[in-house]
């Protein structure tokens, strides 16, 4: 398995210079360290230095400059697993707590959203300044989690606290974290690659629940938002593919950048939007939505009546379409990758094991919304990626649009480009 990605940046101070030794512990640890820099930890140490001993070119600045490849700056806050800042300045402490995105490093502080460790050091007399304080706590506040600096000499030549901590508690900071990330491998050395994946891919996704109607003003219905499968056709068109999707009644708006955007509303339609989908070309089709397995036999015009339905009510239900195995499988194109969901309330990894040999799927992503923490909509959520061999990738807490680009990342990454896997 690929090593868990970890985002390096150093910021300008002196201890900019024991920041290479972090990168070398870090290595060492069984990390793949990707380094971005301001221009001031620039003047302290040479980005060739951190680029040798990281083995990844070295973000520099938000334009590429001086790069053989232009570097996608969001994707290497996307691809790595946890952040670290070491060390940290008041300068970078205090737009980090303004949400302020002037240069690479800040830049890559807004768009990353796993967790972040910050190690400061700076002269004493910036430490206690309230406004650094009130930055720290801003910080804290919002789960960044910070490596206190040690007291000791400063380049200033005072005896003081604000001097860096130990590489190695930074490490251990880093580690800890690692521990509870979503992993996010990166095969190649190479972030930008593993977006490339999906550059031109034909993406069809399907999300939300369907509605079954009974009568003219009631139906059967779950409680699907759309919010995972939203997240990934955004996700997967941001990324460059061609992405159609398919949406139950949601209250979710079509996302940026889709080519379709087809609103159904019950299993029938959504196996026919399917299928107009699949036969207009596709590479991957990721049945997110929460597809109503019953529907009414009858659907009455108008809308029934207590008094002709009487004290108790049996109604009458037929199975709808299994749009995965009565849709897709039977004329399902060859190099079509097709992706199920498996939404379950215990034994979770066994089900939706099962699922995917039951269903043709090449890959299941599993979930329980009544584990702790997760649950339907919004929030922290939690997913597994199984494929025919087991399980893939545990997403570990994090958020739906979190967990959509972790997918997307580690699909690119067992399937490759040249469709290999
Ligand atoms: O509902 P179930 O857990 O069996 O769903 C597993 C997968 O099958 C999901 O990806 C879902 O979108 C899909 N499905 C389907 N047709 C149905 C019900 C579910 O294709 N009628």
């Amino acid at each position: 398995m690929a090593a868990p990605a970890v985002l390096q940046m150093v910021t300008g101070g002196i201890a900019a210079y024991k920041a290479c030794w972090l990168t070398r512990l870090l290595v060492q640890a069984g990390f793949s360290v990707r380094v971005a820099m301001t221009a001031a930890a620039q003047r302290f140490v040479s980005p060739l230095t951190f680029r040798v001993l990281s083995q990844h070119p070295v973000a520099t600045d938000l334009w590429g400059e001086g790069q053989t490849q232009p570097l996608d700056h969001i994707e290497y806050a996307r691809g790595c697993a946890v952040a670290v800042v070491a060390p940290a300045t008041a300068n970078i402490l205090a737009k980090a707590a303004a949400g302020l995105a002037d240069d690479i490093v800040s830049t890559l502080l807004l768009a990353y959203e796993g967790p972040l460790i910050v190690a400061p050091a700076m002269n004493d007399a910036m430490l206690r300044h309230p406004a650094t304080r009130a930055n720290l706590a801003c910080l804290r506040q919002r789960g960044v989690i910070v490596v206190e600096p040690a007291e000791g000499f400063l380049a200033c030549g005072t005896h003081a606290e604000g001097r860096l901590a130990a590489p190695e508690a930074i490490l251990a900071a880093v580690e800890a974290a690692a521990r509870t990330a979503p992993v996010r491998p990166v095969p190649d050395g190479s972030v930008a690659a593993v977006a490339d994946r999906w550059a031109g891919q034909r993406v069809v996704v399907t999300a939300g629940p369907t509605h079954e109607p009974i009568d003219a003003v009631r139906y059967i219905a779950n409680r699907s938002t759309g919010v995972f499968g939203f997240a990934i056709a955004a996700d997967a068109a941001a990324r460059g593919a061609r992405v159609t999707l398919i949406a139950g009644p949601t209250a979710l708006d079509a996302p940026a950048g889709v080519e379709g955007f087809v609103r159904v509303r019950t299993a029938e339609q959504l196996a026919a939007a399917v299928r107009e989908a699949l036969a207009a070309g596709a590479d991957w089709l990721f049945m997110a939505a929460a597809v109503a397995d019953y529907a009414p036999e009858q659907v009455e015009m108008g809308k029934l009546r207590k008094e002709s339905l009487g004290t108790s009510w049996n109604l009458a239900l037929r199975r709808t379409p299994d749009i995965l195995g009565d849709v897709v499988n039977p004329d399902r194109k060859e190099g079509l990758r097709v992706v199920g969901f498996a939404l379950e309330t215990g034994e979770v990894l066994e089900r939706a094991a099962k699922k995917l040999k039951a269903k043709g799927m090449d890959f299941v992503v599993a979930n329980d919304p009544t584990a702790p923490g997760a649950g339907f909509g919004d929030g922290v959520h939690r997913a597994w990626l199984l494929g025919p061999a087991g399980q893939l990738w545990d997403s570990g807490p994090s958020s739906k649009r979190a967990i959509a680009c972790g997918l997307l990342d580690r699909l690119a990454a067992l399937t490759g480009k040249d469709g290999a896997a």
